[in-house]
Order: structure tokens, then C-alpha cells, then sequence
């Protein structure tokens, strides 16, 4: 099968009638037929109907293994039966409260279990809720304005973190469109893993950090593992300053039962936890230290962060968590962390053979190829990884358009099989389109 660089990036599927037609009703009601950038592709996207395990159906019944899983979220695959018996149980009982309920609290013990930083846990929607209240908590406990974030690396779609995001790792200050000074001020970027230049901008703003807010395990710039000596240097330097450091574990904490830093021999004062921790409903939480958790303890008057929600501790989501972590045990985390190593083995035997200028990266459970831009004939520049995932996409594998994957409990040595035949075939396809 030979596949033209056209084919591949502006086709996307065959047999796509029905996601062709969906999304040109979503175009007439949403803007670009959109409500989420990340799951947008040219010329429009196919459409799910259905998850079961590790396999996905689209609207128009094309089966597929889903190594995205919803950017990493679903641990546990697609519907996961005992996660799908505690959440219905759940909601007949009632889908939210204007009180609490005793599963946030049998919950919150849960994540207070895992990791002896986590001292206290508050509960928001989404992880970008969740970042938010970290970096209130820790501007509200130390009365400082700055944060300080890695260059490049994603924390959701709060303004004072969409600022230098977008993977690039260039130290330029740069922000989402409209996000006024006064916000983008208040944020300085520091590089990623060289402790010496991240120490040097810290220390011209030292006075004025609240925290440091990193991801251990930054997949927007590329999915390399902060190293233990950049880790030393940051917590060092909160330590001597009375900084906050933040853990921003939304994609990273299911590589050690105990979390990201914790794996990576350093501790946070605050980590932020989303995604697997729900096994793929809406969740967001923030959990840390006493000391600064103190900040939302309506207990003695008003807190010095009055922090509410709607859908804070939501019983449905509370109770689709316990079941999440339930089936997340040591040993499952420790066998789809072997699953992801031996699927970039893989991945890295195919791309050294039959490329040049690809890596794949990663740890444990999570995986990210990456691969050069290109210029196509008509001077467009073109993104390799991105064609790669379409030509995956065709040969019944859904990765991230970025390049991004991970393995699930759903999934074992078949499942791993199948995605490196269908790699291997897909990064021909590429090869052979760019001829
Ligand atoms: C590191 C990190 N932080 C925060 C977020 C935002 O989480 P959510 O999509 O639940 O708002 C994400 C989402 O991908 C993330 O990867």
C-alpha cells in the first residue's frame, strides 16, 4: 500500500461518511465544529460511538485499539464493568448535593493513602480547576503574586498557566491571545531540566514567587522525566524561600503508585491530580501539605480561600475515583508500566531501523513519538508524527495527533503486539509518502 503525504493528512479514513456528516452539523452550531482544540483534525474528525476495554467503534462501526484514551485518562480503559457498577449505583442515589456525602471523605482517605505529602485533598471538576486552586493556595498562604513555570509545558486553560505552553521551550514570555499583562507579568518561565538557568531566573524573582509549578513529566515538550538534580535544585531553592512547589500530576501520576515525584525521589508541597484518578469522569484534585491546605479551612471563619463549585466532591465522580484507584493496585501499576516499556522497545527498534531524526520517549505507562517537520512540495511545513497518527488511525490504532499514548489495565501482550504491527506499518506509510 502506497499512500500519497495528501492522502494521509487530508483523508484521514476511509469509510467516514457519518463523521463527515456529524461534523458538518457540529460547524453550523459550534465554532469550527469544535468544543475541545485537542481533539480537532483536518479536514473534520471521526466520531466515536462507543468504548469497551481497549478498543474503541466510531460512528460509521470501524473498530480500533486506543492507545490515547482520552489523553491518558482512562487507566482503566473504556467502561470499565466494576467503574460503570459503583458510578450507576451512585447516581441513583442522587447525582449532587448541596451537602457533602460520605464517599468524598472514604475517597479523599483513598489519595491521602498513596503518598505521605498528600496530607489534605480538596476536590474540583477538572484538572485545570485544579491547577487554579493550587496556584490560589499558594499565592493566597505565601501573600506573593509571581509563579514560576517550566517553558513549554501545559497546565490546562487557566490564563496564568496558558502562557508559554505550546512545547516549544523558548524562554520568551508568550501567551494565549487577550490574557492582559497584568496576568502574563505575574508568570516567569524557567527551562526545563538545567538547574543552573532555572535557578537564576528564580532567584531575580525570589521575593515575589509564590511557587514553582512544574509537571515531573512534561508530555508538551516532549515526555523526558525531570532529572533528580533539577528536582534537588528546585526544591532546594522553595525550601530556602519559602516557595511553594507545585506537582502538576494530571498526566504523570500514574507512573508510580505513589505518584510522579515520588518515583522520581523528590516531593511537592502541593501535587495537583486529575484524569486516571476518576478512570475517566470529570475530576480534579489538590493535595498537599497541611500547612497550606490550611488556606481553604472554613473551620475557624472565613478561609483565606473561600473556594466552591457546584460539582466540588460530585458523588458520581467521587465514587467512579474509589473504584479507579481500587483497581489501580501496585502490581497493576507495576505490569502496564512493563506494557509501556516493552511498547517503546518496540517503537524505538521500528524507528532505528527504518528512520532517521524519530525518538520515542516516555516512562512507565505513557509513551510520546516524536518526529521532524517537514516542507511538502508546495512549501507547507508538515508535521511527520502528525501523518504518522493518521496513518495509525487507518491501520485501526488511535494514538494522539501529537504523538502521544499510553497502555491501559485493559490491555496486555496482545494489545501490545497488535499496536507494533500496525506502527511498523505505519511509519512505511510515512516513509513511502514522502518519496
Ligand atoms: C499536566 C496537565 N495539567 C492540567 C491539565 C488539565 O486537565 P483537564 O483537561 O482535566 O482540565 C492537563 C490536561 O491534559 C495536563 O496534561
Amino acid at each position: 500500500m502506497t499512500i500519497s503525504a495528501h492522502e494521509l493528512s487530508d483523508a484521514i479514513v476511509p469509510n467516514s461518511t457519518r463523521s463527515e456528516q456529524l461534523y458538518q452539523r457540529a460547524r453550523k452550531v459550534m465554532p469550527g465544529g469544535n468544543s475541545r482544540t485537542a481533539v480537532f483534525t483536518t479536514p473534520y474528525p471521526v466520531y466515536v460511538r462507543s468504548g469497551q476495554g481497549a478498543r474503541v467503534v466510531d460512528v460509521d462501526g470501524n473498530e480500533r485499539l486506543d492507545f490515547l484514551n482520552n489523553s491518558t485518562a482512562l487507566i482503566h480503559g473504556h467502561a470499565h464493568p466494576r467503574i460503570v457498577e459503583v458510578m450507576a449505583q451512585a447516581a441513583a442515589r442522587g447525582m449532587s448535593f448541596g451537602m457533602p456525602t460520605e464517599v468524598e471523605v472514604t475517597f479523599a482517605e483513598a489519595l491521602c493513602g498513596r503518598n505521605e505529602t498528600f496530607e489534605h485533598v480538596r476536590f474540583t471538576s477538572t484538572g485545570t480547576e485544579a491547577v487554579m486552586m493550587a496556584v490560589q493556595a499558594a499565592r493566597a498562604y505565601t501573600l506573593r503574586p509571581k509563579i514560576a513555570k517550566i517553558a513549554g509545558a501545559y497546565h490546562g486553560a487557566y490564563d496564568t498557566v496558558a502562557i508559554n505552553n505550546d512545547g516549544s521551550g523558548s524562554l520568551i514570555t508568550h501567551a494565549t491571545q487577550g490574557i492582559p499583562d497584568g496576568v502574563s507579568h505575574n508568570t516567569v518561565v524557567i527551562p526545563f531540566n538545567d538547574p543552573e538557568g532555572a535557578l537564576a531566573v528564580l532567584r531575580r524573582h525570589a521575593d515575589e514567587l509564590a511557587c514553582v509549578l512544574i509537571d515531573p513529566v512534561p508530555w508538551r515538550i516532549g515526555l523526558v522525566p525531570a532529572s533528580g538534580d533539577y528536582l534537588t535544585a528546585l526544591r532546594s531553592f522553595c525550601d530556602e524561600t519559602g516557595t511553594v512547589l507545585i506537582s502538576d500530576e494530571v498526566g504523570s501520576f500514574r507512573i508510580g503508585w505513589h505518584g510522579a515525584m515520588s518515583r522520581l525521589g523528590s516531593a511537592a508541597d502541593i501535587t495537583v491530580l486529575g484524569k486516571v484518578i476518576a478512570g475517566g469522569m470529570p475530576i480534579g484534585a489538590v493535595a498537599g501539605r497541611r500547612t497550606v491546605m490550611a488556606v481553604f479551612d472554613p473551620s475557624s471563619g472565613s478561609p483565606a480561600l473561600p473556594h466552591s463549585g457546584s460539582y466540588n466532591a460530585n458523588p458520581v465522580s467521587m465514587s467512579a475515583g474509589l473504584g479507579s484507584l481500587e483497581l489501580l493496585t501496585r502490581k497493576e501499576t507495576q505490569r502496564i508500566n512493563d506494557l509501556g516499556e516493552s511498547v517503546r522497545r518496540h517503537m524505538a527498534h521500528i524507528l532505528a531501523a527504518r528512520t532517521e531524526g524519530w525518538t520515542v520517549n516516555g516512562v512507565g505507562s505513557l509513551f510520546r513519538v516524536l518526529g521532524p517537520a517537514v516542507t511538502d512540495a508546495s512549501g507547507q511545513r508538515m508535521n511527520l508524527v502528525n501523518l504518522l497518527s493518521r496513518a495509525l488511525l487507518r491501520r485501526g490504532v488511535h494514538i494522539g495527533d501529537s504523538g502521544l499514548g499510553c497502555v491501559s489495565t485493559a490491555m496486555g501482550p496482545d494489545e501490545v503486539d497488535s499496536y507494533a504491527r500496525a506502527f511498523e506499518g505505519a511509519v512505511a506509510d510515512v516513509v513511502a509518502a514522502q518519496r
